[in-house]
């Protein structure tokens, strides 16, 4: 018999509340009431019920946090309140002088500040309204950021419903830093590094790029954190920083347990100096300190400058530096024949870890610092992870010590090494007999984001080059005929020659934009991959397209497209792409119909503006250009239409409106394209493809993790 929809209700209502709580409890206290187990089996009861009753789950539902929202574009939103920077300084006497400023400013009265670390990682602004979140926007200008939300509600130490709380105002902003803790940061780009991908240069960089992605599945698997620092109301809600603090936590908003009230300078000062060194023992990145007046009534009456308030100031530690002797300079040959130099050093402590190597960028680097081997030289790591040598202690230079001779010639193959004009990177040209040049390649081909061949791992291909047995990617498939040989393998059981000729088979289904991409052709990351598989739809009319006509798809310039043409010119390429097609990977897109193509709208060009309805912005340049028109950038009196969608800027309406430019909707677009019949049949677009199934058996609750600080 079917319950009673208010029954299912209700228990809906009482998991959602009940899971709420117990999250809390997880990740702002650090306790359970409940084994893992059996949070599992109540967020699966609540699963089903929604499952079975769509209507009634909730808008913030615990089950709805793993993401699947796929965002074409983010909206922008204004902020209510202006989201401002700080003041910055490196010195203790510049924040000796912001205390005499506040001090003055306040005439006299008696002050208090609260300190608090500075996280490295992006500004963040969400709103709950009646105690739920409902939106969460990035700093952009700070006047108008991306609407993030589906990604900020991946985050699983935030909250997606508060705790209820007399004092808690019904609608407010939240201010604070999303970052990525560092051992997730090192741990993605170990990862990167196998797969032969570039590094992050720094959390901060990996967290801005993770809330930009598209896919909030992917967003979910980065395990972002949240830490908030200020709480903004229409009235003042609260007299101080520091009880605002407090209220935060008590809704529970995760808020680092570091800040401190300090009754004055030297107290500020004292924060300052402890935290000097022990912020390495965190696992977060921190620049530095914020120093905030806490009354409010203070900050009010000290008010802002256009930027930045002068209530509060940020102290930045100075970049930490040592000395250590420069013993060799190795030579990376990297997939596209790039030559990068590596400093190997005597292991010195620095900010927290122990650095044995450092980057030398290129050639240019070199020669700016004259460097020796022997040379004492100075390390720092600043913001960056990777340390990078910024000088060379000349008083301790060792009598005799020769300059560093950059190479001519590849170590690893002899050939001449080129460095083409506006380029810093010497390369090695030999493309198709450089081994580390070969062996990135395959790398790369079996990396996550191509080819994913489960079986063969970066290690395990690598060893196949080594012993000969596979050069390119065509080579893999020929693998399984020669089982053979694997068996005679040390290390390579039955059981992982099954695996591996598994993974083989089941490569051959992998979609054409991430072969494409696998094929690593300079400049083709995968953005780029997707947007000429979009457009040209196989491999076959991309290698007949000439560098022009690729250049004029969107997102592929001209460099993309010249390297590209004349990597598909090169007849060993043209055999791989046989062999291939042979082995059976695919090599044109499947499964979504043709974008009809007319030459409706020749001689027409648009802009396409905001956000649409019915099609991505990608999907509309399509249309346009398969259909003869052409997409400009920029509103001129020569433009023929804006297209015009939702959240598009007034001032472009404006601009168009003055040029007596046609404002016109996604509708009429579509009205002045062949009509659907005339497609074919077809549908125009197939329906969203659907987000890449989450990680397999996502556990919802991770091994307990300890407080950050
Ligand atoms: S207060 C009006 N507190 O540092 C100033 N900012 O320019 C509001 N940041 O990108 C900022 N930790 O996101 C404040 N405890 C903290 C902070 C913090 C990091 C970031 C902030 C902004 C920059 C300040």
């Amino acid at each position: 018999m079917m319950p009673d929809t208010s029954a299912v209700l209700l228990r809906i209502q009482a998991l959602t509340e009940q899971l709420h709580h117990l999250n809390y409890e997880y990740y702002q206290r650090d306790t359970s009431e409940v084994s893992d187990q059996e949070f599992d089996q109540l967020l699966t009861e609540l699963q089903q019920l929604e499952a079975a009753h769509p209507d009634l789950a909730l808008a913030n539902s615990p089950t709805r946090r793993v993401g699947g929202t796929i965002t074409k574009q983010f909206p922008t939103a204004e902020h209510r309140y202006p989201m401002l920077s700080l003041g910055n300084t490196y010195s203790e006497d510049d924040l000796r002088e912001f205390d005499e400023r506040v001090q003055k400013g306040l005439e006299g009265a008696p002050y208090a500040y609260v300190c608090e670390l500075k996280i490295d990682g992006v500004a963040m602004s969400l709103r709950y309204e009646h105690g739920q979140l409902t939106q969460g926007v990035t700093r952009g200008d700070g006047t108008r950021g991306d609407v993030v939300t589906a990604n900020v509600r991946t985050i699983k130490t935030l909250p997606l419903a508060l705790r209820p709380g007399q004092d808690r105002p019904e609608d407010f902003e939240v201010r604070g830093e999303v970052f990525l803790p560092l051992p997730v940061f090192e741990e993605l780009n170990a990862e990167r590094e196998q797969n032969g991908e570039s590094l992050m240069a720094n959390p901060r960089n990996a967290a801005s790029g993770t809330l930009k992605l598209q896919n909030s599945v992917q967003v979910a698997a980065r395990k972002l954190k949240f830490y908030a620092y200020s709480l903004l109301t229409p009235g003042r809600h609260f007299t101080s920083h520091s009880a605002a603090l407090e209220a935060l936590s008590r809704y529970g908003l995760p808020v680092s347990d570091t800040w401190r009230r300090a009754s004055n300078i030297a107290e500020v000062l004292d924060f300052v100096h402890y935290w000097a060194q022990k912020r390495f023992d965190l696992p977060v990145a921190t620049d530095g300190i914020v120093i905030k007046v806490d009354n409010l009534r203070q900050q009010d009456q000290l008010g802002y400058t256009a930027k930045s308030p002068r209530w509060a100031i940020a102290y930045k530690y100075p970049a930490e530096a040592a000395r250590t002797r420069l013993n060799e300079v190795l030579y990376n040959v990297g997939r596209t024949g790039a030559v990068t130099p590596v400093a190997l050093l005597t292991p010195v402590p620095l900010a927290g870890t122990v650095v044995k190597r450092a980057t030398l960028h290129n050639a240019n680097q070199i020669e700016a610092l004259d460097l020796r081997l022997g040379d004492l030289v100075f390390v720092e790591k600043g913001g960056e992870i990777i340390p990078k040598i910024t000088g060379v202690d000349l008083t301790a230079r060792p009598a005799g010590a020769v300059p560093i001779q950059y190479p001519t010639a590849c170590p690893a193959c002899g050939t001449a090494l080129v460095r083409p004009e506006g380029e810093a990177h010497f390369r090695c040209p030999n493309e198709r007999g450089c081994p580390p040049q070969l062996k990135a390649r395959l790398e790369h081909y079996v990396s996550r984001k191509a080819l994913n061949i489960d079986g063969l791992g970066a290690e395990t291909v690598g060893r196949f080059f080594e012993l000969s047995m596979v050069k390119t990617p065509a080579d893999i498939y020929d693998l399984p005929a020669r089982r053979p040989e694997l068996v005679t393998l040390e290390r390579l059981g039955e059981k992982s020659i099954d695996n591996l000729i598994s993974g083989i088979e089941a490569s051959k289904q992998v979609p054409f934009p991430r072969v494409l991409f696998g094929m690593g052709i300079r400049y083709i990351g995968e953005t780029v991959a997707q947007k000429l598989a979009a457009h040209y739809r196989s491999i076959d009319a991309l290698m007949a397209a000439s560098a022009e006509e690729m250049a004029a798809v969107p997102e592929v310039g001209g460099v993309i497209a010249v390297a590209a043409a004349h990597w598909f010119q090169q007849p060993e390429n043209r055999q791989l792409i046989e062999r291939l097609r042979q082995a059976g990977v695919q090599l044109e897109v499947t499964g979504e119909a043709p974008v009809p193509a007319s030459d409706r709208l020749a001689g027409l060009t648009f802009v396409i503006s905001g956000v649409f309805e019915q099609h991505s912005r990608d999907e509309l340049q399509q249309l346009i250009i398969s259909n003869g028109g052409k997409i400009t950038g920029s509103i001129s009196k020569k433009l023929s239409y804006l297209v015009a969608g939702e959240n598009m800027g007034p001032a472009k309406r404006e601009k168009a409106l003055g040029f007596k430019v046609p404002i016109i909707s996604e509708t009429d677009l579509m009205a002045l394209l062949p009509a659907l019949e005339e497609a074919a049949g077809f549908e125009i677009f197939p329906e969203e493809t659907p987000p890449a199934p989450a990680p397999e058996a996502p556990s919802n609750r991770p091994g307990q993790q300890g407080s950050l600080f």
